[in-house]
């Protein structure tokens, strides 16, 4: 698939725009371009050696030195004590590593959002022509950190001519159905599978509009991907268990003192694995080779944790049905959803659920899946402000009841949430 798309109607009146998407997931960071000189909106290469993405995961050592991303991830084998991660579920929290060190979770999004603005200054520079810049952020459709999003901002330094917020299923949405589906009307489901949690909402779609149904609030659990690498953590544990003594008890041991490391190493091998047909994953464990077979991989993969993912998902979108009375389009999105089976997994439990129950469901898969969320951010962005950029008269711009943006300057007087928890 290709990583870029032209969009020739996306012209912004008089302005010589760049605008930067940040989707900040819980276990990756992923980011999306559009510029009014190429007018093309790609995914934005955030990441070492070309990658289009940030493992989203930090490191503070006894200096209290913060490190993230691919380096954070390389500190993790000589200073395991300092990782932290999973900051985006604790975003309105003081967090602690293992090694005793506090910080604040905004501290930490501060320095990520500094990279990332430092990234698209340089993209600014390279175009040479660009006046004005915008920033469009993703947030969870059931958590409620805009304040905290605009503070790391700030902190910053840099500064943009608007700040625009998306849910994170309005904007698949949004990216869904420009890609594969422009002229679809009427229910739509996001399933998000991601790293750390898993999100559903009910969007109703009339024409370009796209918004959260009110009566149906967004739901979620936490798990998802992580709970997925952890069955296949314990499925290693059990097999070193059958090992001699020696080698177990040492493999034991390292394997209690480098859990979030492995846990990584395991997401990885997951990833490769969910990529390739018919062979049994491989782990190396500290020097030594553990091969498991691939069925019993698939069984962890699809097992307890899956189900329970899936079981809560059906019992949503029957939820969501009770409320739209109308047939219902199933997006599935977000990383966890390419795991080996997933889909197919899925699909059967939607088929039973409509047979039982007399629904119309209908289930599709988009391609990019990991990007959707920045991707449609741009298109949101794009679609709300084609006219009216230019002016720049607008302090605060409501669109529908779960998107907004606010004109702001990292160093303008003090930040004011606009965010309204009543209007979700
Ligand atoms: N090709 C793949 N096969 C299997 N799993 C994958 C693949 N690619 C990504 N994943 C898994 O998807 C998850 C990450 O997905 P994603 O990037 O959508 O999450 P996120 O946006 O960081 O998290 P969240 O949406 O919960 O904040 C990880 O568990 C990762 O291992
Ligand atoms: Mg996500």
């Amino acid at each position: 698939m290709a990583k870029e798309q032209k969009i020739e109607n996306y012209k912004i009146k008089d302005a010589k725009s760049c605008v930067l998407s940040v989707d900040f997931g819980t276990s990756r960071t992923k980011a999306a371009i559009w510029d009014s000189v190429s007018e093309q909106v790609r995914i934005f290469m955030i990441g070492e050696d070309e990658k289009n993405y940030i493992p989203s995961l930090f490191h503070l050592d006894k200096s209290s030195t913060i490190t993230f991303g691919e380096e954070a991830h390389d500190l993790q084998i000589y200073d395991p004590l300092g990782a932290l991660e999973y900051v985006k579920l604790q975003l309105d929290q003081m967090l602690r590593a293992a090694n005793g060190e506090k910080i604040e979770a905004g501290h930490l999004l501060t320095q990520l959002f500094k990279y990332l603005f430092y990234l698209f200054e340089d993209k600014i520079k390279s175009l040479g022509k660009i006046t004005s810049k915008q920033l469009v952020l993703s947030l969870p459709a059931r958590w409620q950190f805009e304040d905290i999003y605009l503070e790391a901002v700030k902190n910053t330094g840099y500064s943009f001519d608007h700040i625009s917020f998306i849910k994170e299923p309005v904007a698949a949405a949004y990216h869904w159905k420009r890609q594969e589906k422009p002229h679809f009307q009427g229910s739509l489901i996001v399933i998000d599978i991601g790293g750390g949690t898993v999100d559903w909402a009910c969007l109703q779609i009339k024409e370009e509009d796209i918004h959260i149904v009110p009566e149906s609030y967004p739901k979620g659990v936490t798990g998802a991907g992580l709970e997925i690498d952890k069955s296949l953590l314990r499925l290693l544990v059990e097999k070193v268990q059958t090992l001699d003594e020696i080698e177990r008890d040492r493999l034991l041991d390292y394997i209690q003192q480098h859990k979030m490391l492995l846990l990584n190493y395991i997401r990885k091998s997951k990833e490769r694995y969910s990529a390739k047909k018919g062979e049994d994953i491989i782990f190396n464990v500290c020097g030594t080779r553990i091969a498991i077979k691939r069925m019993t991989v698939q069984q962890a993969m699809l097992g307890v944790e899956t189900q329970r993912i899936i079981q809560k998902s059906c019992n949503y979108i029957l939820s969501a049905y009770q409320i739209v009375q109308q047939p219902l389009t199933c997006i599935l999105v977000g990383g966890g959803s390419k795991i080996a089976g997933f889909a197919d997994f899925f699909r059967s439990k939607l088929i039973q659920l409509s047979e039982e129950k007399g629904i119309e469901i209908n289930l599709e898969i988009p391609s990019q899946s990991h990007y959707t969320t920045a991707l449609g951010a741009i298109y949101y962005f794009l679609q709300k402000n084609r006219w009216d950029i230019s002016t720049k008269t607008r302090i605060e711009e409501k669109n529908n009841n779960n998107n907004y943006s606010v004109k702001f300057k990292a160093d303008s007087s003090p930040i004011k949430s606009h965010f309204d928890p009543d209007k979700i």
